[in-house]
Protein backbone atom coordinates (compact mmCIF):
# COMPACT_ATOMS: atom_id res chain seq x y z
CA UNK A 1 0.00 0.00 0.00
CA UNK A 2 1.73 3.53 -1.08
CA UNK A 3 0.60 5.31 2.03
CA UNK A 4 1.91 8.54 0.72
CA UNK A 5 -0.76 8.13 -2.34
CA UNK A 6 -3.31 7.40 0.35
CA UNK A 7 -2.73 11.06 2.25
CA UNK A 8 -2.49 12.12 -1.01
CA UNK A 9 -5.73 11.81 -1.79
CA UNK A 10 -7.12 12.69 1.63
CA UNK A 11 -6.03 16.08 1.39
CA UNK A 12 -7.99 19.12 -0.09
CA UNK A 13 -5.63 21.91 -0.67
CA UNK A 14 -7.25 25.00 -3.09
CA UNK A 15 -7.03 24.02 -6.28
CA UNK A 16 -4.24 21.10 -6.30
CA UNK A 17 -4.70 18.14 -7.85
CA UNK A 18 -3.84 14.63 -5.77
CA UNK A 19 -0.84 14.22 -7.91
CA UNK A 20 0.53 17.69 -7.27
CA UNK A 21 -0.08 17.01 -3.89
CA UNK A 22 1.62 13.23 -4.06
CA UNK A 23 4.98 14.95 -5.45
CA UNK A 24 4.67 18.16 -2.42
CA UNK A 25 5.07 15.59 0.17
CA UNK A 26 7.79 15.36 1.68
CA UNK A 27 9.98 13.79 4.77
CA UNK A 28 9.90 15.47 7.92
CA UNK A 29 13.54 15.69 9.14
CA UNK A 30 12.37 13.34 11.83
CA UNK A 31 10.17 10.63 12.17
CA UNK A 32 9.28 12.50 15.93
CA UNK A 33 7.95 15.63 13.76
CA UNK A 34 5.47 12.96 11.52
CA UNK A 35 5.76 11.02 8.76
CA UNK A 36 5.06 13.14 6.12
CA UNK A 37 4.89 16.50 5.82
CA UNK A 38 2.82 18.92 3.44
CA UNK A 39 4.94 22.63 2.97
CA UNK A 40 2.18 25.44 2.37
CA UNK A 41 4.28 28.03 1.37
CA UNK A 42 4.13 27.82 -2.45
CA UNK A 43 0.37 27.58 -1.91
CA UNK A 44 0.54 31.38 0.34
CA UNK A 45 0.46 32.51 -3.18
CA UNK A 46 -2.50 31.45 -5.01
CA UNK A 47 -4.58 30.98 -2.10
CA UNK A 48 -3.64 34.64 -0.70
CA UNK A 49 -2.86 33.79 2.97
CA UNK A 50 -0.46 32.75 5.14
CA UNK A 51 1.66 29.01 5.08
CA UNK A 52 0.37 28.79 9.01
CA UNK A 53 -2.97 29.69 8.54
CA UNK A 54 -2.75 27.31 5.15
CA UNK A 55 -1.67 24.43 7.15
CA UNK A 56 -4.29 25.19 10.15
CA UNK A 57 -7.17 25.57 7.42
CA UNK A 58 -6.08 21.36 5.42
CA UNK A 59 -5.45 19.92 9.31
CA UNK A 60 -9.35 21.25 9.55
CA UNK A 61 -10.39 19.37 6.86
CA UNK A 62 -8.59 16.28 6.79
CA UNK A 63 -10.94 13.30 7.80
CA UNK A 64 -11.20 12.58 10.93
CA UNK A 65 -11.31 9.22 11.51
CA UNK A 66 -8.64 7.83 8.75
CA UNK A 67 -7.47 4.63 10.29
CA UNK A 68 -4.12 5.07 9.01
CA UNK A 69 -3.35 8.66 10.14
CA UNK A 70 -2.97 8.70 14.05
CA UNK A 71 -2.47 12.64 14.13
CA UNK A 72 -2.67 15.57 12.17
CA UNK A 73 -0.74 18.68 13.30
CA UNK A 74 0.00 21.89 11.63
CA UNK A 75 3.26 23.89 12.91
CA UNK A 76 5.15 26.55 11.04
CA UNK A 77 3.20 26.34 7.74
CA UNK A 78 3.77 22.79 7.40
CA UNK A 79 0.62 20.07 7.86
CA UNK A 80 2.69 17.07 9.70
CA UNK A 81 1.21 13.63 9.48
CA UNK A 82 1.81 10.60 11.71
CA UNK A 83 0.67 7.49 10.39
CA UNK A 84 -1.00 4.77 12.95
CA UNK A 85 2.27 2.39 13.06
CA UNK A 86 0.60 -0.62 13.89
CA UNK A 87 -1.99 0.01 11.15
CA UNK A 88 1.85 0.52 8.64
CA UNK A 89 2.92 -2.39 9.98
CA UNK A 90 0.24 -4.93 9.37
CA UNK A 91 -0.66 -3.52 5.92
CA UNK A 92 3.43 -3.43 4.98
CA UNK A 93 3.83 -7.18 6.48
CA UNK A 94 0.55 -8.64 5.67
CA UNK A 95 1.43 -7.22 1.93
CA UNK A 96 5.13 -8.91 1.42
CA UNK A 97 4.15 -11.79 2.86
CA UNK A 98 1.34 -12.77 0.72
CA UNK A 99 3.12 -11.50 -2.40
CA UNK A 100 6.13 -12.67 -1.52
CA UNK A 101 8.63 -13.17 -4.81
CA UNK A 102 5.86 -10.95 -6.61
CA UNK A 103 6.46 -7.79 -3.70
CA UNK A 104 6.37 -4.78 -5.75
CA UNK A 105 5.56 -6.19 -9.16
CA UNK A 106 2.92 -4.54 -11.17
CA UNK A 107 0.72 -4.02 -13.99
CA UNK A 108 1.35 -0.91 -14.72
CA UNK A 109 2.93 -1.22 -17.97
CA UNK A 110 0.22 -3.64 -19.53
CA UNK A 111 -0.22 -3.41 -23.42
CA UNK A 112 2.72 -0.55 -23.32
CA UNK A 113 5.46 -2.42 -25.32
CA UNK A 114 9.03 -0.97 -24.32
CA UNK A 115 12.39 -2.07 -26.23
CA UNK A 116 15.13 -1.89 -24.54
CA UNK A 117 18.78 -2.06 -26.34
CA UNK A 118 21.80 -3.28 -24.38
CA UNK A 119 25.48 -4.37 -24.13
CA UNK A 120 24.81 -4.15 -27.98
CA UNK A 121 29.23 -5.84 -28.25
CA UNK A 122 31.28 -5.69 -31.36
CA UNK A 123 32.13 -8.82 -32.97
CA UNK A 124 35.40 -9.99 -32.35
CA UNK A 125 36.13 -6.83 -30.12
CA UNK A 126 37.11 -7.51 -26.53
CA UNK A 127 34.33 -7.41 -23.78
CA UNK A 128 36.15 -4.99 -21.83
CA UNK A 129 34.82 -3.17 -18.59
CA UNK A 130 33.73 -0.09 -21.24
CA UNK A 131 30.89 -3.07 -21.65
CA UNK A 132 29.66 -3.47 -18.59
CA UNK A 133 27.59 -0.20 -17.42
CA UNK A 134 25.33 -0.82 -20.86
CA UNK A 135 25.09 -4.41 -19.88
CA UNK A 136 24.31 -4.65 -16.00
CA UNK A 137 22.52 -1.20 -16.32
CA UNK A 138 20.32 -2.35 -19.53
CA UNK A 139 19.74 -6.13 -18.45
CA UNK A 140 18.64 -4.10 -14.88
CA UNK A 141 16.24 -1.60 -16.91
CA UNK A 142 15.01 -5.01 -18.69
CA UNK A 143 14.08 -6.73 -15.66
CA UNK A 144 12.43 -3.81 -13.92
CA UNK A 145 9.99 -3.10 -16.76
CA UNK A 146 9.35 -6.82 -16.96
CA UNK A 147 8.65 -6.37 -13.20
CA UNK A 148 6.00 -3.86 -13.55
CA UNK A 149 4.20 -5.12 -16.61
CA UNK A 150 5.46 -3.91 -19.58
CA UNK A 151 6.08 -6.56 -22.17
CA UNK A 152 9.62 -6.06 -22.98
CA UNK A 153 11.91 -6.80 -25.82
CA UNK A 154 15.53 -6.69 -25.13
CA UNK A 155 17.87 -6.25 -28.06
CA UNK A 156 21.72 -6.99 -28.21
CA UNK A 157 22.18 -4.56 -31.31
CA UNK A 158 25.60 -6.85 -32.38
CA UNK A 159 28.51 -4.66 -34.00
CA UNK A 160 28.53 -6.98 -36.63
CA UNK A 161 28.85 -4.44 -39.72
CA UNK A 162 32.31 -2.57 -40.73
CA UNK A 163 35.14 -2.35 -42.86
CA UNK A 164 36.98 -3.66 -39.63
CA UNK A 165 35.90 -7.14 -41.42
CA UNK A 166 37.89 -6.83 -43.63
CA UNK A 167 40.48 -6.19 -41.70
CA UNK A 168 40.33 -9.30 -39.61
CA UNK A 169 40.01 -11.61 -42.70
CA UNK A 170 43.12 -10.05 -44.25
CA UNK A 171 44.82 -11.19 -40.85
CA UNK A 172 43.66 -14.44 -40.28
CA UNK A 173 44.51 -15.65 -43.97
CA UNK A 174 48.28 -13.94 -43.69
CA UNK A 175 48.87 -15.26 -40.13
CA UNK A 176 46.02 -16.96 -38.32
CA UNK A 177 45.83 -20.56 -37.32
CA UNK A 178 42.11 -21.85 -37.21
CA UNK A 179 43.35 -24.30 -33.96
CA UNK A 180 44.49 -21.30 -32.22
CA UNK A 181 41.92 -18.99 -32.94
CA UNK A 182 39.30 -21.92 -31.46
CA UNK A 183 41.23 -22.39 -28.56
CA UNK A 184 41.80 -18.59 -27.82
CA UNK A 185 38.31 -17.35 -29.03
CA UNK A 186 38.00 -13.45 -28.73
CA UNK A 187 41.70 -12.72 -27.31
CA UNK A 188 42.48 -14.56 -30.14
CA UNK A 189 40.79 -12.72 -32.83
CA UNK A 190 41.81 -9.65 -31.38
CA UNK A 191 45.32 -10.19 -31.00
CA UNK A 192 45.14 -11.06 -35.30
CA UNK A 193 43.52 -7.55 -35.30
CA UNK A 194 45.94 -5.48 -33.42
CA UNK A 195 48.75 -7.42 -35.62
CA UNK A 196 46.87 -6.46 -38.53
CA UNK A 197 46.81 -2.62 -37.69
CA UNK A 198 50.84 -3.11 -36.96
CA UNK A 199 51.72 -4.68 -39.86
CA UNK A 200 49.42 -2.06 -41.82
CA UNK A 201 51.30 1.10 -40.73
CA UNK A 202 54.39 -0.54 -42.55
CA UNK A 203 52.40 -1.64 -45.41
CA UNK A 204 49.76 0.31 -46.76
CA UNK A 205 48.58 -2.39 -49.20
CA UNK A 206 47.28 -4.19 -46.55
CA UNK A 207 44.01 -1.84 -46.06
CA UNK A 208 43.35 -2.27 -49.67
CA UNK A 209 43.50 -6.22 -49.32
CA UNK A 210 41.16 -5.47 -46.35
CA UNK A 211 38.55 -3.33 -48.35
CA UNK A 212 38.24 -5.79 -50.74
CA UNK A 213 37.31 -8.60 -48.36
CA UNK A 214 35.20 -6.40 -46.72
CA UNK A 215 33.48 -5.95 -50.18
CA UNK A 216 33.55 -9.77 -50.35
CA UNK A 217 31.76 -9.91 -47.54
CA UNK A 218 28.77 -7.43 -48.76
CA UNK A 219 29.31 -9.82 -51.91
CA UNK A 220 28.09 -12.51 -50.58
CA UNK A 221 31.01 -14.33 -51.55
CA UNK A 222 30.81 -17.88 -49.84
CA UNK A 223 34.57 -18.15 -47.70
CA UNK A 224 34.25 -14.45 -46.41
CA UNK A 225 30.97 -14.66 -45.40
CA UNK A 226 31.62 -17.98 -43.48
CA UNK A 227 35.07 -16.63 -42.12
CA UNK A 228 32.81 -13.55 -40.62
CA UNK A 229 30.08 -15.94 -39.55
CA UNK A 230 32.82 -17.89 -37.72
CA UNK A 231 34.08 -15.09 -35.99
CA UNK A 232 30.56 -14.33 -35.10
CA UNK A 233 29.83 -17.58 -33.60
CA UNK A 234 33.36 -17.60 -31.64
CA UNK A 235 32.50 -13.91 -30.07
CA UNK A 236 29.10 -15.01 -28.92
CA UNK A 237 30.04 -17.74 -27.53
CA UNK A 238 32.70 -16.22 -25.50
CA UNK A 239 30.45 -13.37 -24.30
CA UNK A 240 27.49 -15.92 -23.82
CA UNK A 241 29.47 -17.75 -20.89
CA UNK A 242 29.69 -13.62 -19.74
CA UNK A 243 25.99 -13.10 -20.25
CA UNK A 244 24.95 -16.36 -18.32
CA UNK A 245 27.57 -15.48 -15.20
CA UNK A 246 25.82 -11.76 -14.65
CA UNK A 247 22.28 -13.07 -15.52
CA UNK A 248 21.63 -11.40 -18.71
CA UNK A 249 19.23 -12.17 -21.43
CA UNK A 250 17.85 -10.97 -24.99
CA UNK A 251 15.00 -11.64 -26.66
CA UNK A 252 16.68 -9.94 -30.22
CA UNK A 253 20.29 -10.64 -31.32
CA UNK A 254 19.53 -8.49 -34.41
CA UNK A 255 23.07 -6.49 -34.99
CA UNK A 256 23.94 -3.76 -37.58
CA UNK A 257 23.93 -6.39 -40.27
CA UNK A 258 20.65 -7.30 -40.18
CA UNK A 259 19.45 -3.62 -41.10
CA UNK A 260 21.82 -3.91 -44.72
CA UNK A 261 18.49 -5.00 -46.53
CA UNK A 262 16.41 -2.57 -44.71
CA UNK A 263 18.04 0.71 -45.22
CA UNK A 264 17.12 1.50 -49.52
CA UNK A 265 13.77 2.36 -48.30
CA UNK A 266 14.47 4.68 -45.41
CA UNK A 267 17.31 6.74 -48.12
CA UNK A 268 14.13 6.78 -50.45
CA UNK A 269 12.08 7.94 -47.96
CA UNK A 270 14.60 10.64 -47.01
CA UNK A 271 14.58 11.59 -50.52
CA UNK A 272 11.12 11.96 -50.94
CA UNK A 273 10.25 14.17 -48.33
CA UNK A 274 13.28 16.64 -49.62
CA UNK A 275 15.65 16.00 -46.81
CA UNK A 276 18.92 13.97 -48.25
CA UNK A 277 20.84 17.07 -49.85
CA UNK A 278 24.43 16.52 -51.19
CA UNK A 279 27.81 17.72 -49.86
CA UNK A 280 31.15 16.95 -50.41
CA UNK A 281 29.68 14.20 -52.85
CA UNK A 282 28.24 12.70 -49.38
CA UNK A 283 24.34 12.40 -48.82
CA UNK A 284 23.04 14.39 -45.77
CA UNK A 285 20.63 15.07 -44.03
CA UNK A 286 21.30 18.75 -42.35
CA UNK A 287 20.75 19.84 -39.31
CA UNK A 288 22.04 22.93 -38.82
CA UNK A 289 18.76 24.85 -37.94
CA UNK A 290 18.92 22.66 -34.97
CA UNK A 291 22.31 23.16 -33.73
CA UNK A 292 24.35 20.34 -34.99
CA UNK A 293 26.24 18.73 -37.49
CA UNK A 294 24.86 17.34 -40.67
CA UNK A 295 24.19 13.52 -39.97
CA UNK A 296 25.90 11.66 -42.76
CA UNK A 297 23.14 9.11 -44.62
CA UNK A 298 25.41 7.83 -47.41
CA UNK A 299 29.17 8.29 -47.39
CA UNK A 300 30.65 9.50 -51.06
CA UNK A 301 31.75 6.01 -52.29
CA UNK A 302 27.83 4.93 -51.80
CA UNK A 303 28.45 2.99 -48.82
CA UNK A 304 26.14 3.34 -45.38
CA UNK A 305 26.73 4.77 -42.16
CA UNK A 306 26.12 3.87 -38.24
CA UNK A 307 23.40 6.41 -38.50
CA UNK A 308 21.79 5.08 -41.74
CA UNK A 309 21.26 1.53 -39.71
CA UNK A 310 20.29 3.13 -36.95
CA UNK A 311 17.08 5.17 -38.75
CA UNK A 312 16.56 1.36 -40.12
CA UNK A 313 16.87 -0.09 -37.08
CA UNK A 314 14.36 2.26 -35.33
CA UNK A 315 12.01 2.19 -38.03
CA UNK A 316 11.79 -1.78 -37.75
CA UNK A 317 11.62 -2.07 -34.09
CA UNK A 318 8.58 0.69 -34.36
CA UNK A 319 6.71 -1.75 -37.22
CA UNK A 320 7.75 -5.11 -35.53
CA UNK A 321 6.89 -4.27 -31.63
CA UNK A 322 5.18 -1.14 -32.16
CA UNK A 323 6.92 0.06 -28.63
CA UNK A 324 5.47 2.22 -26.38
CA UNK A 325 9.23 3.59 -25.82
CA UNK A 326 12.56 2.45 -27.23
CA UNK A 327 15.47 2.79 -24.66
CA UNK A 328 18.83 2.77 -25.72
CA UNK A 329 21.57 2.04 -23.17
CA UNK A 330 24.39 3.66 -24.83
CA UNK A 331 27.25 5.67 -23.65
CA UNK A 332 27.30 9.30 -23.37
CA UNK A 333 30.30 9.70 -25.97
CA UNK A 334 27.60 8.94 -28.26
CA UNK A 335 25.05 11.59 -27.35
CA UNK A 336 25.80 13.52 -30.40
CA UNK A 337 24.87 10.67 -32.80
CA UNK A 338 21.88 9.96 -30.92
CA UNK A 339 20.41 13.91 -30.89
CA UNK A 340 20.77 13.66 -34.50
CA UNK A 341 19.33 10.52 -35.49
CA UNK A 342 16.55 11.13 -33.65
CA UNK A 343 15.88 14.66 -35.02
CA UNK A 344 15.90 12.87 -38.43
CA UNK A 345 13.16 10.70 -37.56
CA UNK A 346 11.12 13.99 -36.54
CA UNK A 347 11.82 15.47 -39.49
CA UNK A 348 10.46 12.16 -41.33
CA UNK A 349 7.72 12.91 -40.01
CA UNK A 350 7.56 9.78 -37.64
CA UNK A 351 5.60 11.25 -33.94
CA UNK A 352 7.07 8.07 -32.51
CA UNK A 353 10.43 9.73 -32.16
CA UNK A 354 9.77 11.00 -29.16
CA UNK A 355 9.07 7.96 -27.25
CA UNK A 356 13.09 7.02 -28.17
CA UNK A 357 15.22 7.84 -25.02
CA UNK A 358 18.78 7.49 -25.34
CA UNK A 359 19.68 6.14 -21.51
CA UNK A 360 23.64 7.88 -21.35
CA UNK A 361 26.07 6.60 -19.24
CA UNK A 362 29.39 7.54 -17.86
CA UNK A 363 32.67 5.88 -18.06
CA UNK A 364 34.31 3.02 -16.31
CA UNK A 365 37.82 2.67 -15.58
CA UNK A 366 39.95 0.82 -13.13
CA UNK A 367 41.83 2.10 -10.46
CA UNK A 368 44.97 0.44 -11.83
CA UNK A 369 45.18 2.69 -15.04
CA UNK A 370 42.51 3.40 -17.53
CA UNK A 371 41.58 0.97 -19.80
CA UNK A 372 42.77 1.81 -23.87
CA UNK A 373 41.40 -0.19 -26.35
CA UNK A 374 43.79 0.70 -28.92
CA UNK A 375 47.26 -1.20 -29.15
CA UNK A 376 45.67 -4.47 -27.23
CA UNK A 377 46.42 -2.88 -23.70
CA UNK A 378 42.26 -3.95 -22.97
CA UNK A 379 41.08 -4.90 -19.66
CA UNK A 380 38.90 -7.64 -20.20
CA UNK A 381 35.60 -7.85 -18.03
CA UNK A 382 36.05 -11.94 -18.06
CA UNK A 383 39.22 -10.67 -15.91
CA UNK A 384 37.80 -8.24 -13.64
CA UNK A 385 35.21 -10.88 -12.44
CA UNK A 386 37.25 -13.64 -12.54
CA UNK A 387 39.08 -11.16 -9.90
CA UNK A 388 36.47 -10.11 -7.92
CA UNK A 389 35.22 -14.31 -7.66
CA UNK A 390 39.06 -15.17 -6.56
CA UNK A 391 38.83 -11.87 -3.73
CA UNK A 392 35.64 -12.86 -2.63
CA UNK A 393 36.99 -16.33 -2.12
CA UNK A 394 39.49 -15.51 -0.03
CA UNK A 395 37.58 -13.22 1.88
CA UNK A 396 34.88 -15.81 2.70
CA UNK A 397 38.02 -18.40 3.44
CA UNK A 398 39.36 -16.03 6.34
CA UNK A 399 35.81 -15.06 7.52
CA UNK A 400 33.82 -18.46 7.73
CA UNK A 401 36.49 -21.37 6.83
CA UNK A 402 34.26 -24.37 7.12
CA UNK A 403 31.27 -22.55 5.39
CA UNK A 404 30.20 -25.17 2.66
CA UNK A 405 29.37 -24.81 -0.93
CA UNK A 406 32.14 -22.08 -0.79
CA UNK A 407 33.01 -21.51 -4.31
CA UNK A 408 29.35 -21.17 -5.68
CA UNK A 409 29.12 -18.73 -2.62
CA UNK A 410 31.93 -17.16 -3.51
CA UNK A 411 30.94 -16.34 -7.27
CA UNK A 412 27.60 -15.01 -6.34
CA UNK A 413 29.33 -12.79 -4.13
CA UNK A 414 32.13 -12.04 -6.72
CA UNK A 415 29.90 -11.15 -9.73
CA UNK A 416 27.49 -9.67 -7.63
CA UNK A 417 30.20 -7.08 -6.35
CA UNK A 418 31.00 -6.40 -10.44
CA UNK A 419 27.19 -5.72 -11.27
CA UNK A 420 26.94 -3.69 -8.00
CA UNK A 421 29.81 -1.46 -8.79
CA UNK A 422 28.67 -0.51 -11.64
CA UNK A 423 25.03 0.38 -10.54
CA UNK A 424 25.54 2.02 -7.68
CA UNK A 425 26.15 5.55 -8.92
CA UNK A 426 23.88 7.54 -10.61
CA UNK A 427 24.84 6.58 -14.51
CA UNK A 428 25.65 9.31 -15.89
CA UNK A 429 28.69 9.69 -13.57
CA UNK A 430 32.19 8.08 -14.59
CA UNK A 431 33.28 5.98 -11.98
CA UNK A 432 36.94 4.14 -10.59
CA UNK A 433 36.09 0.46 -10.33
CA UNK A 434 37.76 -0.38 -7.28
CA UNK A 435 38.21 -4.20 -5.98
CA UNK A 436 38.83 -3.50 -2.47
CA UNK A 437 35.69 -1.14 -2.62
CA UNK A 438 33.38 -3.51 -4.12
CA UNK A 439 34.31 -5.84 -2.21
CA UNK A 440 34.18 -4.15 1.22
CA UNK A 441 31.53 -6.28 3.78
CA UNK A 442 30.63 -3.04 5.95
CA UNK A 443 30.48 -0.97 2.67
CA UNK A 444 27.42 0.47 0.53
CA UNK A 445 27.76 -3.01 -1.33
CA UNK A 446 26.04 -5.80 -2.58
CA UNK A 447 28.23 -8.62 -0.20
CA UNK A 448 26.68 -5.98 2.86
CA UNK A 449 23.67 -6.68 1.57
CA UNK A 450 24.40 -10.50 0.83
CA UNK A 451 25.12 -10.87 4.55
CA UNK A 452 22.20 -9.09 5.61
CA UNK A 453 19.92 -11.80 3.78
CA UNK A 454 22.04 -14.16 5.31
CA UNK A 455 21.77 -12.92 8.68
CA UNK A 456 18.41 -13.02 8.16
CA UNK A 457 17.98 -16.58 6.65
CA UNK A 458 19.85 -17.73 9.56
CA UNK A 459 17.62 -16.15 12.25
CA UNK A 460 14.72 -17.32 10.35
CA UNK A 461 16.29 -21.48 10.44
CA UNK A 462 16.70 -20.91 14.42
CA UNK A 463 13.74 -18.85 15.02
CA UNK A 464 11.09 -20.33 12.02
CA UNK A 465 9.26 -18.67 9.84
CA UNK A 466 6.82 -16.72 10.77
CA UNK A 467 3.76 -18.29 11.34
CA UNK A 468 1.02 -15.98 12.91
CA UNK A 469 1.95 -12.50 14.71
CA UNK A 470 0.36 -9.85 15.85
CA UNK A 471 1.21 -6.36 16.04
CA UNK A 472 1.58 -4.66 19.42
CA UNK A 473 3.99 -1.52 20.33
CA UNK A 474 6.14 -0.51 17.28
CA UNK A 475 9.63 0.83 18.44
CA UNK A 476 11.20 3.05 16.20
CA UNK A 477 13.90 0.66 15.19
CA UNK A 478 11.40 -1.43 13.88
CA UNK A 479 9.39 1.46 12.26
CA UNK A 480 12.11 2.03 10.24
CA UNK A 481 12.26 -1.13 8.61
CA UNK A 482 8.45 -1.01 8.26
CA UNK A 483 8.64 2.51 6.34
CA UNK A 484 11.63 1.59 4.12
CA UNK A 485 10.06 -2.04 2.95
CA UNK A 486 6.81 0.03 2.39
CA UNK A 487 8.71 2.10 -0.05
CA UNK A 488 9.86 -0.41 -2.00
CA UNK A 489 7.44 0.30 -4.96
CA UNK A 490 7.36 3.11 -5.00
CA UNK A 491 11.26 3.17 -5.89
CA UNK A 492 10.94 0.73 -8.52
CA UNK A 493 8.53 2.78 -10.23
CA UNK A 494 10.55 6.03 -9.38
CA UNK A 495 13.76 3.61 -11.16
CA UNK A 496 11.63 3.38 -13.68
CA UNK A 497 10.59 6.91 -14.14
CA UNK A 498 14.30 8.15 -14.36
CA UNK A 499 15.88 5.18 -15.79
CA UNK A 500 17.96 4.79 -12.72
CA UNK A 501 19.07 1.22 -11.25
CA UNK A 502 20.61 2.77 -8.69
CA UNK A 503 17.85 3.75 -6.74
CA UNK A 504 17.36 0.18 -6.54
CA UNK A 505 20.57 -0.35 -5.04
CA UNK A 506 20.49 2.17 -2.87
CA UNK A 507 17.44 1.02 -1.52
CA UNK A 508 18.79 -2.44 -0.67
CA UNK A 509 21.71 -0.65 1.02
CA UNK A 510 19.27 1.26 3.01
CA UNK A 511 17.36 -1.22 3.91
CA UNK A 512 19.70 -3.79 5.10
CA UNK A 513 21.63 -0.84 7.27
CA UNK A 514 18.19 -0.48 9.27
CA UNK A 515 17.53 -4.20 9.58
CA UNK A 516 20.93 -4.39 10.73
CA UNK A 517 20.11 -1.27 13.55
CA UNK A 518 17.19 -3.29 14.47
CA UNK A 519 18.98 -6.61 14.79
CA UNK A 520 21.38 -5.41 16.94
CA UNK A 521 18.99 -2.80 19.20
CA UNK A 522 16.66 -5.57 19.42
CA UNK A 523 16.57 -9.17 20.47
CA UNK A 524 14.66 -11.40 18.44
CA UNK A 525 14.63 -15.00 19.38
CA UNK A 526 14.47 -14.08 22.69
CA UNK A 527 12.05 -11.93 23.02
CA UNK A 528 8.07 -12.45 24.00
CA UNK A 529 6.42 -14.45 22.36
CA UNK A 530 4.47 -11.76 20.77
CA UNK A 531 7.15 -9.51 19.94
CA UNK A 532 9.18 -12.39 18.83
CA UNK A 533 6.66 -13.52 16.43
CA UNK A 534 6.24 -10.14 14.90
CA UNK A 535 10.06 -9.40 14.31
CA UNK A 536 10.51 -12.88 12.52
CA UNK A 537 7.80 -11.83 10.24
CA UNK A 538 9.59 -8.49 10.16
CA UNK A 539 12.90 -9.99 9.11
CA UNK A 540 10.95 -12.48 6.81
CA UNK A 541 10.13 -9.31 4.74
CA UNK A 542 13.23 -7.97 5.07
CA UNK A 543 14.78 -10.82 3.20
CA UNK A 544 12.19 -11.36 0.34
CA UNK A 545 12.26 -7.49 -0.04
CA UNK A 546 16.00 -7.85 -0.57
CA UNK A 547 16.03 -10.65 -2.32
CA UNK A 548 13.75 -9.21 -4.75
CA UNK A 549 15.44 -5.54 -5.20
CA UNK A 550 18.91 -7.72 -5.93
CA UNK A 551 17.34 -10.20 -8.42
CA UNK A 552 16.13 -7.20 -10.37
CA UNK A 553 19.81 -6.34 -10.83
CA UNK A 554 20.42 -9.83 -11.80
CA UNK A 555 22.22 -10.25 -8.19
CA UNK A 556 21.50 -13.82 -6.27
CA UNK A 557 21.73 -14.20 -2.50
CA UNK A 558 23.41 -16.91 -0.87
CA UNK A 559 21.85 -18.80 1.89
CA UNK A 560 24.58 -18.70 4.08
CA UNK A 561 27.76 -16.83 3.90
N1 LIG B 1 28.31 -1.39 -30.78
C1 LIG B 1 28.41 -0.01 -30.41
C2 LIG B 1 29.65 0.24 -29.56
O1 LIG B 1 30.20 -0.67 -28.97
C3 LIG B 1 27.23 0.45 -29.62
C4 LIG B 1 25.93 0.40 -30.33
C5 LIG B 1 24.97 1.36 -29.78
N2 LIG B 1 23.63 1.22 -30.29
C6 LIG B 1 23.15 1.84 -31.35
N3 LIG B 1 21.90 1.58 -31.69
N4 LIG B 1 23.83 2.69 -32.04
O2 LIG B 1 30.09 1.38 -29.51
Amino acid sequence: MDFKRHIAANIKAGELTEDEIYSMLALPPNTEMGDFALPCFKLAKSMRKAPALIAEEIKGVYPAGDPLVAEVSAVNGYVNFKIDRAFWAKETLGEILSKRERYGASDEGKGKTVCIEYSSVNIAKPFHIGHLSSTVIGSALYKLHKFLGYPSVAINHLGDYGTQFGKLISAYKRWGKREDIEKGGLRALNALYVRFHEEAEKDESLNDEARAFFKKIEDKDEESVALFEWFKELTLKDVGKIYDMLDVHFDSWAGESFYIDKMQPVIDELREKGLLVESEGAQIVDLEAYGMPPCIILRSDGASLYATRDLAAAIYRKETYDFYKSLYVVAYQQNLHFKQFFKVLELMGKEWAKDLVHVAYGMVSLEDGSMSTRRGKVVYLEDVIQKCVEKAQSIISEKNPSLENKEEIAKTVGVGAVIFGALYNNKIKDITFSYDKVLNFEGETSCYVQYTCARANSVLAKGGAAKGYTVGEVLPQEFEVIKQLSEFPATLQDALDKYEPCFIARYAVDLAQKYNKFYFDCKILNAEEEERNFRLALTEATLITLKNALSLLGIGVPEKM
